[in-house]
């Protein structure tokens, strides 16, 4: 990546105050922002100027970024790592044409599954599929990841168009929480659902047994109460589940781009084949603009070159996805796995070593509670911490009004604070009129002083729909995978979770008591000691 034109407009632009841009600029807020659709990301208070925009956009022609681009629509093996295609874009293709890999359209077997998953998902809600007792009352998802944080998030996103049986997910290894779960469940009226794209994550396959178990055991029939959702489908058939009832996936489909297709099965049981549709179309509506806008007007790539504007060229560490939405409450951790599981990687794809930083640590909270717990340290911290913001103009509740102007407004507030901050003459002054003077006034009015001068992006939508949500997970994904390209990496395998699954099957039989743990390092040894000697008391 040639960084260096941008390293020198860096030391510059660091100096820039973002508010001094919009004296000069009064029209920055238009020039600085993309819309597609009613969408719109403003990217207005940071230090990008004119130079530093034009700079960023040459890093994409330099890196091929058109040709990355349609290599991955058009279904070329991208995922040199794994000998893969990346094609989560086909999923949600619902009326472009066909797309090919190794010369076979895949169109009509993702059109054909998702017409299974719509006529499934109804059959669930109508009730002319049924458990032992009668119709479900309840969906549980077992799958971790990729194979839950999707549904997870969406699920709870689109809460205003939930009407079909209650969803309940569960992910962990951890006892507690299937235990939690399945204690307050039907087991003759609960359908569970297993998505492993592998059909081999041990935490997945752990949870699927056991719920097996707790419906024999309570009267209920897995024979009839059990779906799968994976790639794997030898296993499935395995693990018992009957055919009609696996949705499969093929292996261009990564783990946390399924959302999309069956891994989505949940979602759509929930709110109805028509508002998946609806989630499928506004993914589909940004992948058009991703593929047709020009660099200065694509949001997706704009939103990119803000992140590596933040990440690559000004060093900082992480970003802070702030969603001003109750319902995007997973939608940091959804994020999370998205970018870090992507691009947190040190290894070109050519194999060299990664002369930036990798991508950045992604974490956030919904606002307003962030507000009341860290926001502390990213008005006053001594690091910087770019914020993504996110808010509807409008809420879903009509009679609470009232509570979504607050919040927009609270939005608001928090980059303009940001940007603005207040000065030690402002501190001075406040407390001069608190009737504080001499040592005690300077002191006090330190305290009281933002830098400011934060960058922040804000997205706004219209108000939370299907499409819309669709439409802001792949212009993330987008988002990933632009960023990628400009660093060199491979966005799509995920090697660095490897070598802790293949410790943890080596330490399985030591934590049994079954081997010693002669052999490991001393700390995991005691560690293990310990819990065994805790465990048999
Ligand atoms: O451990 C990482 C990972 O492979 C993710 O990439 C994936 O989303 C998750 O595990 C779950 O995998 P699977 O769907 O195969 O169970």
């Amino acid at each position: 990546m040639q960084l260096n034109s941008l390293k020198t407009l860096a030391s510059d632009a660091q100096d820039e105050a973002i508010l001094g841009l919009f004296e000069t600029a009064p029209n920055r807020a238009q020039s600085f922002s993309a819309s597609t659709g009613d969408v719109l990301f403003d990217y207005s208070k940071t230090q990008i100027t004119e130079e530093v925009r034009n700079a960023l956009i040459a890093l994409c022609d330099e890196a091929g970024l058109a040709s990355r681009r349609a290599a991955m629509f058009d279904g070329e093996k991208i995922n040199e790592t794994e000998g893969r295609a990346v094609l989560h874009t086909a999923l949600r293709n619902l009326d472009g044409g066909p797309v090919e890999v190794d010369g076979l359209d895949v169109m009509p077997d993702v059109l054909d599954t998702l017409q299974r998953m719509r006529v499934f998902a109804e059959e669930v809600r109508g009730g002319a599929v049924t458990g032992a007792g009668g119709a479900f009352t309840d969906v549980v998802n077992i799958g971790i990841g990729g194979s839950d944080l999707g549904p997870v998030m969406a699920t709870h996103a689109l809460s205003p168009y939930h009407d079909g049986p209650r969803l309940h997910y569960v992910s962990n290894v951890d006892g507690a929480h299937i235990a939690d779960t399945l204690r307050q469940l039907d087991p003759t009226r609960t359908l569970v659902i297993v998505a492993s794209k592998t059909f081999t994550t041990i935490e997945t396959m752990t949870n699927a047994r056991t719920a097996r178990a707790w419906m024999e055991d309570g009267g209920g029939a897995p024979g009839k109460q059990f779906a799968a959702v994976s790639s794997a489908l030898d296993k499935t058939q395995a693990f018992g589940i009957p055919q009609e009832r696996v949705f499969g996936f093929a292996d261009w489909v990564g783990g946390r781009y399924s959302v999309w297709g069956p891994v989505g099965l949940p979602v759509m049981i929930a709110v109805g084949s028509n508002a998946f549709d609806a989630f499928l179309r506004g993914g589909q509506a940004m992948d058009v603009h991703f593929r047709a806008a020009d660099w200065v007007e694509n949001m997706p790539v704009m939103l990119a070159l803000v992140g590596i504007w933040h990440r690559q060229v000004l060093g900082h560490a992480s970003r802070a996805v702030l969603p001003y939405d109750q319902r995007l409450l997973r939608l940091p951790a959804y994020f999370q796995q998205l970018e870090m599981e992507s691009n947190g990687k040190s290894v070109a794809m050519d194999g060299s070593t990664l002369t930036v930083p990798s991508g950045p640590v992604v974490w956030g909270e919904p606002g307003t509670n962030g507000q009341h717990a860290f926001y502390q340290l990213i008005h006053q911290g001594t690091d910087v911490i770019p914020c993504e913001f996110m808010v509807a103009a409008e809420g879903h509740e009509p009679e609470l009004t009232h509570h979504h102007r607050l919040l927009l407004a609270n939005c608001l507030a928090q980059s303009e604070a940001l940007m603005r901050g207040r000065s030690l003459g402002e501190a001075r002054q406040r407390m001069a009129e608190k009737g504080l003077e001499g040592d005690e006034l300077e002191r006090q009015a330190r305290h009281r002083v933002f830098p400011g001068n934060r960058p922040s992006t804000t997205l706004m939508y219209p108000m939370l729909t299907p499409f819309v949500l669709g439409q802001i997970i792949a212009l993330y994904e987008h988002r990933v995978f632009v960023e990628g390209v400009l660093l060199g990496i491979n966005s799509f395998d995920q090697w660095g979770v490897e070598l802790g699954k293949e410790l943890a099957t080596s330490l399985g039989p030591i934590v049994d008591g079954e081997e010693s743990a002669t052999g490991k390092d001393g700390s995991t040894a005691a560690l293990v000691a310990y819990a065994m000697r805790h465990r048999d008391q």
